[in-house]
């Protein structure tokens, strides 16, 4: 078993440590990523046309994602596991909700959020936490809720010790084959409707999927 306060802790200081130079280096990341641009775009729109709800982008960082929902109209606030990202969200976003949480005790009430994003953030979340996380996704949603999931494709396990300019981190990237997190989203109760598999500014491999909470 993980000692989940350990890589928790590791995770969140890591975050805060580069919260700034992150900001700055992915600001403009999208502008170079146009699958990803148009799918979160359809992210939107999919669940406005499918019932609507607030979107709530977990794991958020700075919030850039959240802003781009909200210009596609959705009611979008971000969640992070990082003061210092929550304080830029905060900063570069105002008048939107921002919270510090983890995904892995989820503070969000059932049924709650027409939509849920975790983009780029659920890849630090070690093999068998997955299924806790994935368990409050499937929670947080409504029925016909959709989620909508950011990864790097492959099969290892790096430890990245530096990182956003040369700053120190200590943070694990689990990077994962499409078809193992169709599999654990299959186990929670998700029904995978589309995914696929881009080279952009956002990953070398890049990895987005979308599942929908059947009832
Ligand atoms: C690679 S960044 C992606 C940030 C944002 N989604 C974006 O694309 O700009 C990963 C983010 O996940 C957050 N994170 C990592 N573990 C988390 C957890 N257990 N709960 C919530 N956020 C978490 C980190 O603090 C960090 O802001």
């Amino acid at each position: 078993m993980t000692d989940t306060r350990t890589w928790l802790a590791d995770t969140r200081d890591s975050y805060d440590t580069v919260a700034t130079s992150y900001a700055e280096i992915v600001r403009d990341l999208l502008e170079r990523a146009p699958y990803e641009l148009a799918a979160l775009a359809l992210f939107a729109d999919l669940v406005r046309t499918g019932g609507g709800g607030p979107i709530a982008d977990v794991g958020c960082g700075p919030g850039r994602i959240t802003a781009l929902l909200r210009r596609h109209g959705a009611d979008a606030f971000g969640i992070d596991l990082s003061p210092a990202m929550i304080e830029i969200a905060r900063r570069e976003n105002p008048g939107v909700r921002f919270e510090v949480g983890s995904m892995t005790e989820l503070d969000l009430p059932d049924a709650s959020v027409g939509g849920l994003l975790a983009w780029y953030s659920l890849i630090h979340i070690p093999d068998d936490e997955v299924g806790r996380v994935l368990a409050h996704f499937h929670r947080a949603l409504r029925p016909r809720g959709l989620l909508m999931l950011g990864f790097h494709v492959g099969d290892t396990v790096n430890l990245k010790t530096e990182g956003y300019g040369g700053h120190p981190m200590k943070v694990h990237v689990h990077l994962r084959q499409p078809e193992k997190l169709a599999a654990w989203l299959r186990d929670a109760g998700f029904v995978v409707e589309a995914q696929m598999v881009t080279t952009s500014a956002e990953s070398r491999l890049g990895g987005t999927m979308f599942a929908r909470r059947p009832r």
